[in-house]
């Protein structure tokens, strides 16, 4: 029995900071960020949106198509959570009003509990073949204005169809993890910031390949040239470069493929970090931007969650998949994305929703399907957005001066 992706969907803000800007606002040389790290832009979330309608935008596109009622479990991962006890996923599953006969849960270890959140959706399904599961993985990468980190900041979120009926991508049954205890980045429940020893973490990113590689090749018996394409966690693009030159200096391999790569890194290039949802951004951006038919391939997959847990897998691009991509959407969504400029970044990023249990309506902004509208009485209040902001709106040029 086949399991795998049958739609995949994302979103992210539709407002984004040039690293051209930032270097020139830090004194840095543009060049380290788009060489040195291998990024363009950084998305930046306005007040009204967060981890909740990022995933809800995702999924309303995900499952066009598809029988809501068939869901019959939504996995949400994130590291940005917004309540220690509820799970992210039902206010989602309230504003695409899913069936009451499902389950929600979130999940959390770092940027890995998406690929978590695909091993388990993987299990259910082939326990029970006629149900689906909806995976979302949202997040927003904060590091701190200034911080060494700011340069990868970033924020989206994925949502992902899992099914005995694959129509994207079906999963092969070996796949190898890795566990070890380090402190590389991790973020106490009473801070806003991670802490990150960045250069470190790059360090045990790569241990931790190694390691799943290791194991993965034993299990499966496959070598890296059984592999058409590699998606990689991209904390920044330079990441996955360096990850998979490592692939390939361990197969002894002369130089490094860039071609089995470079379709996977277009989208996070100009989005950004976004933890969980990073792997499978990668690889809406592989399937979506290759221009060779990659139909019947082997896509090889490393997922890296700091703390740090780690999995390599596989899994084989079903034929016609072309058919049920979203390209379309996601180029819109990317193209018709506002620049800010660098104070203005900040304004959005000094922005904190009050702590007091008060009324307070959220300034609006341009955003997806769906809005963060109010907070009362410590409950966030969603919306569907049912305004589009014209660029240089007034009333949108108000809210932003007034933060
Ligand atoms: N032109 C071109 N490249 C330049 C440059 C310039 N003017 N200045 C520096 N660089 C290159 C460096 O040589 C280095 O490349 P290399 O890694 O291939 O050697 C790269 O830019 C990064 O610069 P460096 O000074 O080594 O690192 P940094 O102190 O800026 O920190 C991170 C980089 C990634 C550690 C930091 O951004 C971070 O902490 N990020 C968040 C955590 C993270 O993403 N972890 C990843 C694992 S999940």
């Amino acid at each position: 029995m086949k399991v795998g992706i049958e739609s995949l969907a994302l979103y992210s803000s539709r407002y984004y900071l040039p690293l051209s800007a930032l270097a020139e606002a830090r004194n840095i040389d543009p060049q380290k960020f788009t060489v040195g790290l291998g990024q363009e832009k950084m998305a930046v979330l306005p007040p009204n949106e967060d981890i909740v309608t990022m995933a809800a935008s995702a999924a309303k596109e995900a499952l066009v198509g598809i029988d809501p009622k068939s869901i019959s479990m939504v996995l949400f991962a994130t590291e940005s959570s917004i309540d220690q006890s509820k799970a992210a996923g039902i206010w989602v599953h309230n504003l695409l009003n899913l069936s009451s006969a499902c389950r929600v849960v979130e999940l959390k270890q770092a940027c890995f509990a998406g690929c978590a959140g695909l091993l388990l959706a993987l299990s259910y399904i082939k326990q029970f073949p006629g149900q689906k599961v909806l995976l979302l993985a949202s997040d927003v990468a904060r590091y701190g204005l200034g911080a060494i980190g700011e340069p990868t900041q970033g924020c989206g979120a994925c949502a992902i169809v899992l099914s005995a009926e694959p129509k994207l991508v079906s999963f092969e049954p070996e796949t190898a993890s890795y566990t070890s205890h380090v402190m590389d980045f991790w973020r106490p429940n009473y801070k806003e910031e991670a802490l990150v020893d960045g250069k470190y973490s790059t360090k045990i990113y790569l241990e931790a390949l190694q390691e799943c590689w290791k194991n993965y090749q034993a299990l499966s018996n496959r070598a890296l040239t059984d592999h058409a394409r590699f998606c990689y966690h991209i904390p920044f693009t330079k990441m996955a470069m360096k990850a998979h030159e490592r692939l390939c200096r361990e197969s002894k391999r002369v130089g490094y493929a860039q071609n089995e790569i470079q379709d996977s890194l277009i989208y996070s290039k100009n989005l950004g970090n976004s933890y969980t949802a990073s792997l499978f951004i990668g690889l809406a951006s592989l399937l979506e931007n290759s221009s060779e038919d990659l139909s019947e391939k082997r896509i090889g997959f490393f997922s890296y969650g700091s703390g740090c847990v780690a999995e390599f897998f596989s899994g084989i691009v079903e034929p016609g998949y072309k058919n049920h991509l979203k390209q379309a959407y996601h180029k819109a969504m990317l193209e018709k994305r506002e620049a800010l400029d660098v104070a203005e970044y900040e304004r959005f990023y000094a922005f904190r929703l009050p702590e007091d249990g008060g009324t307070f309506s959220v300034p609006q902004y341009t955003a997806g399907d769906f809005v963060l509208s109010e907070i009362s009485a410590h409950e966030r209040r969603y919306a569907k957005n049912d305004r589009l902001y014209a660029k240089q709106d007034e009333e949108l040029a108000k809210s932003v001066n007034a933060l």
